[in-house]
């Protein structure tokens, strides 16, 4: 719950040319080209770049990242010859400088303004008359006129309304910064997705260096794609290959590693799945999932219970997507149920196998979408087989398919089966196994 002061301002004064009405035949998009912001993962996201006049919002947790995202951005445009103002409300100019020393850039067009007040901001605004203007961040930004404290859902709404007037009137690109908390809340983005243009979600685990990019609303195209970056000593790097990224370490023949053609947008993402499953000393056992929908990991232990009967009751399950991956889709059903019961059994995968499927309550395997393009991500990585269900499509040349109706009959034609292998990281764990 947070308190609103109920404000009463003057009417917003009317557009001064006001609009006529067009054949949409005739609407001139001229200057609504995208411009190439130079990060070519940013650029895949916004589906070729920023719209001039466009409003985004880049929102995500602190310290994930932004402010380096957005300041390599400006750099490489003001080194194409952009005039930038960065408005830093945060952080000190010696601050941007230092992070800018540290990326490696010169950035010349790049004008900063220490500000916080509106007022001030748009002061700055007509003083440098930007093409491209970034506001770090619009929670710090506040309009003294407002009787309610910097940071308050009606200080960020006013403040950005303003804003996003000022870049339509003026076709000034502008890119707002947004703090968000692990809820998700806070007098933050969420009360702006519905004024912006385009709203980028910028997530990872701050323990780790991966860091994903992607378009939550946009208004000049679609928001499946996803850009990856990996958070380095000089700044975000652009990750091309992200499945080599994901398998890098991968230790093949460990029971309870699967690999998983994931989709992520419109790009194929090779991510393993590891399980373990361990005695229990507890009354209730431990359940952990990271990366993955843990009601989901739920659900497929159920299922392999009930529909194939391995049962892990009495034991701790531990399952993640690793490298901080986060894979919501149904397409890893098929992955996670074999990597438990691979760790279950202490039975080992081939290391060329992916699996990829959704698992119903009926204990079926039933297909997903573009079981094709993922499958050719997986060729091109070197994996030979993919356990996929009975009515997925062909499998590219060079891969062989173990198609499966259920998961009890992936689990067979794989072996998984109590003391078959040999786990050398303990005796197998077959005790479980009803
Ligand atoms: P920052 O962009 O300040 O995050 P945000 O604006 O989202 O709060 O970056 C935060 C983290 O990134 C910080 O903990 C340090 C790290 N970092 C690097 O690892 N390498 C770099 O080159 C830079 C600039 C930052
Ligand atoms: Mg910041």
């Amino acid at each position: 719950m947070v308190e609103e002061v109920d404000e009463v301002r003057a009417a917003v004064a009317p557009v001064a040319a006001a609009d006529r009405p067009t054949p949409l035949a005739d609407v001139d998009l001229g200057e609504w080209a995208a411009v190439p912001t130079g990060l070519s993962e940013l650029d895949r996201v916004l589906g070729g770049g920023l719209v001039p006049g466009s409003v985004t919002l880049v929102g995500g947790e602190p310290g994930i990242g932004k402010s380096t995202l957005l300041l390599q951005a400006l750099s490489s445009l003001a080194d194409a010859g952009q005039r930038c103002l960065l408005v830093t409300a945060e952080e000190s100019k010696q601050q941007v400088k230092l992070r800018a020393e540290r990326l490696g850039t010169q950035a010349d067009g790049l004008w900063l303004v220490a500000e916080t007040s509106l007022p001030a901001v748009l002061a700055a605004l007509d003083e440098v008359k930007p093409d491209v203007l970034v506001v770090d961040s619009i929670q710090t930004v506040y309009d003294p006129e407002l009787g309610s404290a910097p940071g308050s859902v009606a200080q960020v709404r006013e403040c950005a309304h303003q804003l996003v007037r000022v870049a339509k009137d003026r076709g000034l690109t502008t890119v707002l910064v947004g703090h968000v908390t692990k809820e998700g809340t806070l007098a933050g983005p969420r009360v702006l997705e519905h004024v912006v243009d385009t709203v980028l979600s910028f997530e990872g685990e701050r323990h780790h260096a991966l860091r994903l990019l992607r378009a939550v609303k946009h208004r000049f195209g679609p928001t499946g794609e996803l850009g990856l970056f990996e958070m380095a000593d000089d700044g975000l790097r652009a990750v091309p290959d992200p499945s080599g990224l994901f398998l890098g370490d991968r230790r093949a023949g460990v029971p309870g590693s699967v690999v998983v053609p994931a989709l992520e947008g419109h790009r194929p993402l090779l991510v393993e799945i590891q399980a373990l499953v361990a005695p229990s000393g507890l009354a209730v056992p431990r359940r952990s999932a990271q990366g993955l929908d843990s009601g989901r990991v739920s659900l497929l232990i159920a299922v392999l219970d009930r529909r194939v009967g391995l049962s892990l009751a009495g034991a701790d399950v531990f399952v993640s997507a690793v490298g901080g991956a986060k894979i919501a889709e149904p397409a890893a059903d098929l992955a996670v149920s074999l990597a438990l019961a691979s760790a279950l059994t202490g039975t080992a995968l081939p290391p060329d196998v992916v699996a990829c499927g959704e698992v119903g309550l009926g204990g079926e395997v039933r297909q997903v979408g573009q079981t094709a393009r993922r499958l050719a991500e997986a060729g091109r990585l070197g994996f030979r087989s993919a356990v996929v269900p009975a009515s997925a499509p062909d499998v590219p040349p060079g891969m062989e398919a173990i198609k499966v109706r259920s998961l009890a009959e992936a689990v067979a034609r794989l072996s998984l089966v109590a003391g078959k292998g040999v786990d050398e990281h303990g005796p197998p764990v077959g005790a479980f196994t009803k």
